[in-house]
């Protein structure tokens, strides 16, 4: 079977992306320094621990397991902590960047998939972001996501075809919960909304209720991480057809609010959300919802699993579960 490099694919989104390219046939091979991953995430293939600042561990991973293509998901992705330590996020992301596409031309692998985001655009409150939508970064951590995309472009003409996705928030677990969300600390809306229902912390403190929306919370599109990871094994298939390099972004085009998100999760679980109301977070847009027509009508992406009631089910049985 064709392999696949998979960075950090022990992570949250790798993980999920490691168990879609198993189920299309391909042997991902997870290569991550478990900095944040975890070694229990990694079921569908081989994990190589190994660091991306260190180039002759990435030339090793490729010598030794040939994989027709790479998929580079690891990377620090804190937008709060971006800011107060930039140099990290500079250092690791762009330089394993840079390290990961000069081995992956050297060993003589043509396709590459990126793991962007979102916060290259920067605050642009109110737009539907797309393909098109120039990209102002207001943070280290887009910044540094943004200078892949360039170093991408860069080595086009030098034989390497990409597919660079752009994501927002991603949420929701694998189906069968073989794989999930688990950070450390954990920042995101859907786990701690989680975690506050089962008691495992205090009640969600909701960043700010005064924003300019019909509740006064900030509104965001939530994706499902295994239609995200769908998105990219198609992406693969794209590239492997011998199609151009892209971009695409990835969201439903709908909004959720915080407080829906809330109500939505209290449905759900059957139980109540205990909250508090607290001020607004720094850095934080008041709506950002992500066009994804361009996935849709080119790639055939479908996500069929995007809906906040599944999104937070699927999350919900996999914090239910031993987790990793
Ligand atoms: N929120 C709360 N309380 C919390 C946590 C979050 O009210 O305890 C709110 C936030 O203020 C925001 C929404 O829930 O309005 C979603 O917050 P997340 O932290 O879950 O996600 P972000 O939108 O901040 O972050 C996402 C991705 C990042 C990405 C970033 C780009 O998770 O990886 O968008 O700005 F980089």
């Amino acid at each position: 079977m064709a392999k696949v490099l998979v960075t950090g694919g022990a992570g949250y989104i790798g993980a999920h992306a490691c168990k879609a390219l198993a189920q299309a046939g391909y042997t991902p091979v997870a290569f991550d320094n478990l900095s944040t991953g975890h070694r229990a995430a990694v079921k569908f293939g081989p994990l190589v621990e190994g660091d991306l600042l260190n180039r002759a561990a990435i030339d090793a991973v490729l010598a030794e397991h040939a994989p027709i293509a790479v998929m580079h998901f690891a990377a620090l992705s804190q937008v709060g902590e971006s800011m107060q330590e930039p140099g990290r996020y500079w250092r690791e992301n762009v330089l394993g960047g840079l390290n990961l596409i000069e081995a992956t031309q050297a060993a003589g692998i043509d396709k590459f998939i990126f793991s962007s985001t979102c916060a290259t655009y920067g605050d642009q409150d109110g737009v539907v972001l797309n393909e098109e939508t120039e990209q102002h970064p207001i943070n280290a951590y887009g910044g540094s996501k943004l200078a892949i995309e360039q170093m991408l472009r860069d080595f086009s003409p030098k034989g390497l075809t990409y597919v660079i996705f752009r994501y927002f928030n991603v949420a929701g677990a694998d189906p069968d919960a073989e794989v999930g969300e688990a950070h450390d600390p954990e920042t995101h809306l859907v786990p701690l909304i989680l975690q506050a229902v089962a008691g495992a912390r205090g009640a969600l403190t909701i960043f700010g209720t005064d924003y300019d929306t019909a509740d006064g919370t900030c509104i965001r599109d939530y994706v499902h991480v295994s239609d995200l990871v769908d998105a990219h094994v198609a992406g693969l298939k794209w590239l492997e057809e011998g199609k151009s390099s892209e971009v695409f972004c990835l969201g439903t085009g709908d909004g959720f609010s915080v407080r829906e998100v809330v109500a939505a999760a209290a449905a759900v679980t059957n139980g109540p959300v205990p909250i508090e109301e607290g001020p607004r977070r720094a850095g934080d847009a008041v709506k950002l919802v992500c066009g994804s027509d361009k996935a849709r009508t080119q790639l055939g992406w479908t996500p069929s699993r995007s809906t906040m009631p599944q999104m937070l089910r699927d999350a919900h049985r996999w914090h239910a579960s031993d987790g990793f």
